[in-house]
């Protein structure tokens, strides 16, 4: 089985994540959607699909700064989201409507100065495609362009069929996101999960098809019941990617917050934490006080000294890299 992409130099792109879901369902579905068949069907054919050994589970973790993007991109992560849960967990609001496209973009340049392999996605903040769709094909753009961005991803399912259309006709990939959509909290009076009487779980089921006919290569499914996201999971020519959807998503996506134990309060269930960094900085910030207010930071160690300056001003030819 291939563990990596087989395309250049391992590089995830849109085709080869396709391609993971498509290796195992190529002869299934051809043409449903009033697209044709989108992304999906193009990129199968162009990715010279496919055997059942292709599947293989999309990893995918949000992102919001240059170390952090560099580690999780060198761990093996496909694809690094610049959320706009940075909102909440970078920038301390209490939802994710305030956030700008401006702060948006200055992450998603920093994020991808740090990837080499994983495939970047840039949300699209709230209010940044809610209006007129040519303002919306414009502000995506503004990610492909400024930061670097590969794909961007929009809320909302049958309610986006003609802008996400309309990305993919601008050579966009779009990721959807369908269930709970958070930047909708006012509207759904809370984070809550979707789907979960039979006609809340056909709209949720409308929504996915909605966003694979316009076109995405790709629909996040959030906080629903195991059993709808496995449905749609099988009904879908694109890769699902699960956050609270349970285990039978094409791929998996938590806040990187959450991961490692960065965030303040309550966290839902499905968000396993697999570290708590929050103790580790506490624990270097205390010890670091400590030493400071003690007098044992900085030691003489770790100090310059005159003579040693002078001596090395004169090896400073020999020693072009200086002494740190
Ligand atoms: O903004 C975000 O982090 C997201 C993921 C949780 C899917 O939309």
């Amino acid at each position: 089985m291939s563990v990596v992409p087989r395309a250049g130099n391992g590089k995830v792109t849109v085709p080869e994540l396709l391609q993971r879901k498509l290796g195992t369902a190529d002869s299934k579905n051809t043409s449903r959607t009033p697209f044709g068949r989108g992304l999906a069907g193009e990129f199968a054919s162009d990715a010279g699909l496919t055997s059942d050994s292709d599947a293989k589970k999309i990893v995918c973790l949000t992102a919001y700064d240059y170390p952090t993007a560099r580690l999780l991109d060198e761990a093996g992560v496909d694809v690094l989201l610049v959320g706009d849960s940075l909102s909440m967990v970078m920038l301390g609001y209490e939802s994710t409507l305030p956030v700008t496209i401006e702060e948006m973009l200055l992450l998603t340049r920093a994020v991808k100065r740090g990837v080499k392999r994983a495939l970047v996605v840039a949300d699209m903040p709230y209010g940044s495609y809610h209006g007129d769709t040519a303002e919306a094909v414009k502000n995506a753009v503004r990610f492909v362009k400024e930061a670097g961005a590969e794909a961007v991803k929009v809320e909302g399912g049958e309610r986006r069929l003609e802008l996400i259309a309309r990305l993919t006709e601008a050579e966009i990939p779009v990721m959807g996101h369908v269930g709970l959509t958070p930047q909708s909290v006012n509207a759904l009076g809370g984070f809550r999960v979707q789907g979960k009487t039979v006609d809340a779980a056909e709209q949720v089921m409308r929504d996915a098809r909605a966003v694979e006919a316009a076109g995405a290569f790709a629909v996040v499914l959030e906080a629903m019941p195991r059993e709808l996201a496995a449905q749609i999971t099988r009904d879908l020519r694109i890769p699902t990617i699960g956050i609270g959807a349970g285990p039978d998503c094409d791929g998996q996506i938590l806040v990187f917050h959450d991961l490692v134990g960065l965030t303040f309060g309550k966290t839902p269930k499905f968000a396993r934490r697999y570290a708590n960094v929050s103790e580790v900085i506490a624990k270097a910030a205390r010890e670091y006080c400590e030493d400071v207010r003690g007098g044992t930071f900085p030691s003489d160690g770790e100090s310059y000294h005159a003579a040693q300056m002078a001596k090395e001003e004169k090896e400073e030819t020999v020693n072009k890299d200086g002494d740190w």
